[in-house]
């Protein structure tokens, strides 16, 4: 069955976000992140719907589809590069303001919705050392922020099609990308064969038993350097994208 590829448009966003909440419940980082027991599904599906619009604003967020049946089978949402040698541009730095603003209104509408804060504050410090560290290039990477399988539609190419999207790009623009991930098995082998490599990683440890679960959780950072050939399978996906 075909599977076509493209750009989401804000029609796909619940499927998308489904696919999304389906993907990370065994995630070990949403699990350390979040309390269980208090998790509001409600909350996330308009945390992640933010995201989503964001990501459309951008322009690097892809899902895949049953060319048949439109089901969709995955997501790959990425943020464009950051460099370091020049200002924020005024349309990123507006679009970051109107994400933080939409996100007070939903905490506001919500609450928390299980998210534990403290875990989320260490996280985002141990990440910017780590990106300080990581980011050598001052010209920023394309990061691959969220990337999603359907459990069903996995290992049939479809993660490669998605990274793809962005990576040709990339390689055309003789550009770095990079991401994070907290399950080692099997996405360390999967990112190293779509030609990412360890670069390090982010401990996060919190000492305090009450947030319940492990007390912490590694990310895998990981980076792709931009290489020169433009393969086959790419060139398939570009004219999906076209036909799209
Ligand atoms: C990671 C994920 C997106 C990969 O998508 P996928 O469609 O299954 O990947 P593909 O079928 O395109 O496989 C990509 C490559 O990895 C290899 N691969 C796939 N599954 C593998 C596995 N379980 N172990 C080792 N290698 C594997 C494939 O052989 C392929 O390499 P090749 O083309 O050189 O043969 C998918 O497993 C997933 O959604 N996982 C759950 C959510 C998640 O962890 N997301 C990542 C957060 S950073």
């Amino acid at each position: 069955m075909p599977t076509e590829i493209s750009l989401l448009t804000e029609a796909d966003i619940p499927a998308a976000v489904s696919a999304v909440q389906e993907a990370f419940a065994d995630d070990p980082y949403y699990n350390w992140v979040f309390d269980t027991a208090k998790f509001d599904k409600r909350r996330n599906t308009a945390s992640v719907g933010i995201r989503c619009r964001s990501g459309i604003r951008q322009g690097l967020y892809y899902i895949a589809k049953d060319g048949e049946t439109g089901k969709t089978l995955g997501v790959s949402m990425w943020l464009p590069p950051r460099p370091t040698d020049r200002p924020q541009s005024w349309s990123s730095w507006l679009d970051d303001w109107r994400v933080w603003l939409e996100q007070v209104g939903m905490n506001l509408w919500y609450g928390r919705g299980g998210l534990n804060l403290k875990r989320y504050w260490i996280w985002r410090k141990a990440q910017a050392q780590a990106h300080e560290e990581i980011w050598t290039d001052p010209r920023g990477y394309y990061f691959l922020n969220i990337m999603v399988v359907t459990s069903e539609a996995r290992g049939r190419g479809i993660g490669r099609r998605l990274v793809a999207a962005v990576t040709d790009r990339a390689d055309r623009e003789g550009m770095p990308c990079y991401l994070e991930s907290s399950k080692a098995a099997p996405n360390i082998q999967i990112y190293e064969r779509l030609g990412f490599r360890l670069a390090g990683d982010i401990v996060c440890e919190d000492e305090d038993e009450d947030g319940g679960g492990e007390s912490s959780v590694k990310l895998y950072c990981m980076i792709r350097d931009p290489q020169p050939q433009v393969s086959s399978l790419a060139r398939g996906k570009e004219e999906d994208l076209h036909q799209a």
